[in-house]
């Protein structure tokens, strides 16, 4: 039988696929968007990693998804620095979440209250993520709308604590083979894994629409 991180990674290949070809990723991947789209996206990241880390270290002690809990990822404070350069001084106030972002958010909560493994799915999907295709991005990025390299405006995408991003891929998938959970539940994280790039999409869906290109 193939590994989890294998199972894991090939069960939600065609959600990539479809999240990575949203029309609102092409768009930006392609330069076609503003930065005020750019910015938008950036404060829906806002309210899905205040769901993911807010309290994530009471699920440190958890069984399953304890192993996975890292400072290092912690994706808030850059946030906040990203959205300041965007935004300014007043950025917080300026935040709103889309109804697709807050249901996103609110099923990272429901995990993290009730579901620690269902967690995971969701820690997966977003901090893995990141770390890859988030560096394709964060490029992008830099060159379309000028951000100092690996600087304000995209300091979500740099992880100052991870030095050797695929080693920390590879020990990361290591902890996905032996994660302490059953065949049953494995495959509820899967399941829950094609939710996380679902949300993920409907987010792209909407912010597609409200950034139609003029063409
Ligand atoms: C245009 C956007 C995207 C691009 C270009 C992209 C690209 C990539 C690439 C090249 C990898 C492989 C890295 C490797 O093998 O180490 C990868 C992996 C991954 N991506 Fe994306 N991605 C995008 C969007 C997303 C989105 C929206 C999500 C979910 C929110 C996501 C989640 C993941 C995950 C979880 C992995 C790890 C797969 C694994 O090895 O288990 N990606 N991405």
């Amino acid at each position: 039988m193939d590994s989890f991180s294998t199972l894991i990674r090939t069960a939600s290949h065609e959600a990539h696929v479809e999240a990575e070809t949203s029309t609102f990723m092409s768009d930006l991947l392609g330069g076609r968007l503003g930065v005020a789209a750019y910015a938008r996206y950036t404060e829906q990241l806002w309210f899905v990693y205040e769901a993911l880390e807010t309290h994530a270290d009471r699920l440190a002690a958890d069984p399953v998804a304890g192993p996975f809990i890292n400072p290092a990822l912690l994706r808030l404070p850059a946030l906040a620095q990203d959205l300041e350069h965007l935004r300014g001084p007043g950025w917080r106030a300026t935040l709103s979440a889309l109804p697709a972002t807050e249901a996103y958010a609110a099923r990272v909560r429901e995990c993290a209250d009730r579901w620690p493994a269902g967690y995971l799915a969701h820690h997966y999907t977003r901090y893995l993520g990141d770390l890859s295709g988030g560096q394709i991005i964060r490029d992008k990025a830099e060159k379309t709308w000028g951000f100092d390299r690996k600087g304000k405006g995209v300091r979500f995408y740099v992880f100052d604590g991870i030095g050797n991003p695929a080693a920390f891929k590879r020990d990361y998938r290591h902890l996905l083979d032996t994660v302490d959970a059953d065949d049953l539940e494995k495959q509820r994280i899967v399941t829950e894994c094609k939710r996380a790039f679902a949300l993920n999409t409907a987010v792209f869906r909407s912010l597609g629409e409200e950034f139609p290109l003029s063409a």
